[in-house]
């Protein structure tokens, strides 16, 4: 059966609650959809040593690609924040990663009130992104 956006939505909310973050409790839940239609999810896990501290749209990404998944089609990120809040630059990075010519990941930031998202396409979520085609490489999205 076809995942919904709302149903995705749900999943971002509940990975927020998973958030383990007692440094700066700014709570940050993800999730994505797969063209296998699965989803995987991820929160912030922060550290003592603060530099550790990776994002919730990191953690997810990593879960999928190591899961052999790497046809990312929609990522939803969910902060506690009155307004939506887009990925932070490293995110970003990684989201264009997984953006190529003609499949690009539709990117739906949602806020306190998630009845109303903000939308923008992976592939435009950094101007003049370095990208794996900048080094001539291929990134072989299809293969396991
Ligand atoms: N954070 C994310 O998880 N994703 C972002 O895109 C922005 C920031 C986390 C990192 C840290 O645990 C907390 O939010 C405050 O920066």
């Amino acid at each position: 059966m076809e995942i919904t956006e709302e149903q995705l939505i749900q999943e971002a909310l509940k990975a927020k609650e998973r958030a383990y973050c007692p440094y700066s409790n700014f709570r940050v839940g993800c999730s994505l959809l797969t063209k296998n239609n699965k989803i995987y999810t991820g929160c912030n896990v922060e550290n003592a040593s603060y530099g550790l501290c990776v994002c919730a749209e990191r953690v997810a990404i990593c879960k999928a690609v190591s899961e052999g998944d790497r046809q990312i089609s929609t990522i939803v990120v969910s902060c506690d924040t009155d307004e939506p809040t887009f990925p932070c630059g490293m995110c970003r990075q990684t989201i264009i990663e997984f953006c190529y010519a003609g499949n690009d990941i539709k990117v739906i930031a949602i806020g306190k009130d998630h009845t109303k998202p903000k939308y923008s396409k992976g592939s435009e979520v950094i101007p003049y992104a370095f990208v794996p085609k900048d080094l001539n490489v291929d990134p072989q999205l299809e293969k396991k």
